[in-house]
């Protein structure tokens, strides 16, 4: 499922995405990203990159919306769709280790949609992290 078809929430969610990234923190790499989550109870939750000068303590715009989501709404929390912008111009699909800690709250097939070099792509989950590491006891 690789689409340029923008629903109308996607749409939405991108939008708030892109005014989340006007918060970024970001004066090492002048890189702003900001996402947008869709929970399944209705709220939208956003987040920014918020960068250290230690830059491996960096937090990604998607982490920091999750965690945000977690804080405000609790452990329950399911992510039924995903927005991330960038105000560089530039491609920015979610980064490996945002992609596994999102696996954590959303379902496999909902969408995710991003800059890429050839305008906003939605993927479905599943396909953006198919063998996510599980470790939850049965
Ligand atoms: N960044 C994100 O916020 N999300 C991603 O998925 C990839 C990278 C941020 C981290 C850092 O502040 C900047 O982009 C450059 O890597």
């Amino acid at each position: 499922m690789k689409t340029k078809l923008i629903k109308p929430a996607l749409k939405r969610l991108m939008e708030l995405a892109r005014q989340a990234a006007e918060q970024s923190y970001s004066p090492y790499s002048r890189f702003r990203v900001g996402a947008a989550l869709q929970l399944s109870n209705g709220e939208i939750v956003t987040g920014a990159n918020v960068e250290n000068a230690s830059l491996g303590l960096t937090i990604c715009a998607e982490r920091s919306a999750l965690v945000r989501a977690v804080a405000q709404f609790g452990p329950k929390i399911r992510i039924e769709a995903v927005a991330v912008a960038n105000l560089n111009g530039l491609p920015s699909s979610p980064c490996g280790a945002c992609r596994q800690v999102l696996s954590e709250f959303i379902g496999q097939n909902a969408p995710v949609m991003f800059p890429t070099a050839r305008g906003l792509h939605t993927m479905a989950f599943k396909e953006l992290l198919p063998a996510a590491f599980e470790a939850k006891p049965k």
